[in-house]
């Protein structure tokens, strides 16, 4: 059981819990963070959030806009430090190792851990296939048969391969909405990373896109690790905390 809520705690509450997997059926944790503080200049956004993420699972997290939810998952792969002005406090534990080491690598660990943004972010200048193969190029991968088929494995992965593999050369800023987020989900896909965050990634679309976003995740789920902001509901089912059920409900804000 992913075993989040009860330890999360934020300026605002910021509810999680699990939704996947048989009760009671353990799987190793794969990210453990401890104590986290994040700041953006003075501004202290984060308080003290610790939280378990258990591989094959996806862990949830819900909360009010700006509570620090983004600023969180920024956290466990080492992309909150990229903004001027940002630091943070605490502990991040990955397989056990913490990522914010002296010898570790932040290019490294973002490789390890992928990130999907609330927006989907394209690379504006690349078609469809460059923009799944770029991560896997910036790693030194050039040949056209190996990136073939990541491109075409990532892209059946994240569900839109049956609806661009003819128009792979067209920009990725051609296809709709939804569409680019599933992209964006098979560029994060392409560099095989242990764990994938999912900042709202249905935010922006319409209910049968959502649906098929979060219907991937639990596909995805089978394969690596999951920890997805969210708004919907209804992909709660057992939630640990009963907060977390009022939250939901609207009873507790
Ligand atoms: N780049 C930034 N510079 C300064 N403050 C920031 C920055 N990004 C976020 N913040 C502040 O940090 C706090 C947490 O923001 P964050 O984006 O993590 O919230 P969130 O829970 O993801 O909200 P939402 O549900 O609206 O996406 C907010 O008060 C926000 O104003
Ligand atoms: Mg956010």
């Amino acid at each position: 059981m992913v075993d989040l809520t009860g330890t999360v705690r934020s300026r605002a509450f910021a509810g999680a819990l699990e939704r996947s997997g048989p009760v009671g059926e353990a799987t190793p944790e794969r990210i453990r963070a401890v104590g986290l503080h994040a700041y953006f200049g003075r501004t202290h956004a984060v308080r003290g959030v610790s939280l378990g993420v258990q591989t094959n699972r996806i862990t949830a997290i819900i909360g009010p806009s700006g509570c620090g939810k983004s600023t969180v998952l920024r956290c466990l792969n080492r992309m909150h430090e990229l903004v001027p002005g940002a630091r943070m406090e605490g502990q991040v534990l990955l397989d056990n190792e913490d990522i914010y080491a002296g010898e570790m690598d932040p290019v490294m660990i973002r490789r390890r851990v992928g990130m999907v943004f609330q927006r989907a972010t394209p690379f504006p200048t690349m078609s469809i296939y460059d923009n799944v193969a770029a991560g896997l190029r910036l790693n030194g991968v050039r040949d056209r048969r190996t990136l073939d088929d990541v491109v075409e494995h990532s892209l059946r992965q994240a569900a839109l391969w049956d609806e661009v593999k003819d128009v792979l050369g067209r920009p990725g800023t051609s296809l709709s909405g939804g569409q680019q987020q599933r992209l964006c989900i098979a560029r994060a896909l392409a560099v095989q990373p242990e764990v994938l965050l999912m900042d709202e990634p249905a935010s922006a679309l319409d209910p049968a896109s959502t649906l098929k976003i979060e219907g991937l995740a639990r596909i995805l789920r089978d394969q690596l690790t999951i920890v997805l902001v969210t708004h919907n509901a209804d992909l709660f089912t057992r939630p640990r905390d009963p907060r977390t059920e009022d939250y939901i409900t609207g009873r507790f804000g």
